[in-house]
């Protein structure tokens, strides 16, 4: 097992490792006294792990009383919310009791900013399932419900008491979300990490996600550390993500969060490329990668389109827009351009794709 401290205000650990799920109770115990524990997890994870980790917290002396809802991004809505927060108060739980949230980042999502405003404030944990809670939304605090406008416009950070991630859940994933996590796995990569860039691009899926999660978790808690709210550093998780969300969202959501990425990473360093900005070659890097881990390396959509998609970006400010650029394998850069200047980028981004 290996564990990484994320040093934020409220610091906590993340601990990575097989078989955790069985143990859950007991590492739970360690950061909070026994309480009832809410269960929450989608149908699809309850049926899966559920009561393995109902017992695990049993034996650890908690009282668990179980939440399901409905698997897919749907079930991030404010009404899912209140159903959550009434579910608390009817079993009259206290500020002292606890969230156990078990799942892919819908859960986690909902289930922490649920715990962020339950009697301003309760105790949550993360026990991702999927590789891209595993590597992204579990750790760093951020919280977040959809809005019928836009996708995680209300929320707040708010950090775990503890991350527990069993990477023998990830065998019961499908084949595509695998693919969905490795795409941001490949992100952290390329932000810092040449030497687990090159491993995804030579391993693929058939590699040691311990080692990978790791990697991965260890690079955000570094960023988050220095900056937990997002003033600064931390936008440089946001590599691939302006693009891939453009995409994602003129998919109507068919495509998923990662493979938005995979394309977005795709588009911005060829376009930083062909700018000068960006060493020549590494675009090709990127494809080989890509290939490995079979995410896709077409973008379905014209510059017209996603320019328009991208102009909705939460990262835009007045005319300007930030994008995150890679310079080099394990270096990237925060660079503003005009609003005005998007579409090129764009082009340059797609011109010639494989
Ligand atoms: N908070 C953050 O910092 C942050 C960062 C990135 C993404 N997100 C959010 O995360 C969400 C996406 O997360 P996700 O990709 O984990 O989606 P998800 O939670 O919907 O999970 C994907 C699917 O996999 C299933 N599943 C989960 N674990 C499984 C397992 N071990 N075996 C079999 N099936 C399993 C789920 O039932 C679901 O159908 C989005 O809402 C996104 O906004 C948040
Ligand atoms: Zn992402």
């Amino acid at each position: 097992m290996k564990t990484i401290r994320v040093e934020t205000q409220r610091p906590y650990s993340v601990k990575i490792g097989r078989g955790l799920l069985c143990a859950a109770g007991d590492h739970i115990a360690k950061v909070h006294p026994s309480c009832t524990a809410t269960l929450v997890a989608d149908q699809t994870v309850a049926g899966l792990y559920g009561q393995r980790v109902r017992h695990t917290l049993e034996a650890a002396g908690f009282r668990v009383v179980d939440y399901t809802l409905p698997p897919g991004e749907g079930s991030k809505t404010m009404e899912n919310l209140e159903h959550l927060l009434s579910f608390l108060a009817g079993h009259r739980l206290g500020r002292g009791d606890l969230i156990v949230a078990l799942g892919g980042g819908v859960t986690g999502d909902l289930a922490g900013f649920g715990a962020a405003v339950y009697q301003r404030g309760m105790s949550y944990v993360q026990l991702p399932t999927t590789l891209l809670a595993a590597v992204d939304s579990s750790v760093g605090g951020k919280t977040a419900v959809n809005l019928p406008e836009g996708k995680n416009l209300v929320g707040a950070f708010w950090q775990p008491k503890l991350v527990l991630c069993d990477c023998d859940s990830f065998v019961s994933l499908p084949a595509a979300e695998l693919s969905a996590g490795a795409a941001e796995c490949l992100k952290y990569g390329m932000l810092g990490d040449p030497v687990l860039f090159d491993r995804l691009a030579r391993e693929g899926l058939n590699t040691d996600w311990a080692d990978i999660v790791a990697a991965c978790v260890a690079a955000k808690a570094d960023i988050v550390r220095t900056d937990e709210r997002e003033a600064g550093p931390r936008r440089l998780l946001n590599l691939g993500h302006t693009f891939g969300h453009a995409i994602e969202q003129l998919s109507g959501f068919s495509l998923r969060h990662g493979e938005g990425v995979a394309l977005g990473l795709l588009m911005i360093t060829r376009a930083a490329e062909r700018k000068g900005l960006c060493e020549p070659g590494l675009s090709g890097r990127v494809i080989e990668a890509l290939r490995a881990l079979n995410l896709p390396t077409r973008c379905p959509y014209d510059t017209v389109s996603l320019t328009k998609a991208a102009l909705g970006d939460k990262k835009r400010q007045g005319d300007q827009i930030a994008l995150v650029l890679p310079r080099a394998l394990g270096d990237c850069f925060i660079h503003s351009i005009a609003v005005s200047e998007l579409s090129e980028w764009i082009k340059l981004g797609l011109e010639d794709l494989p």
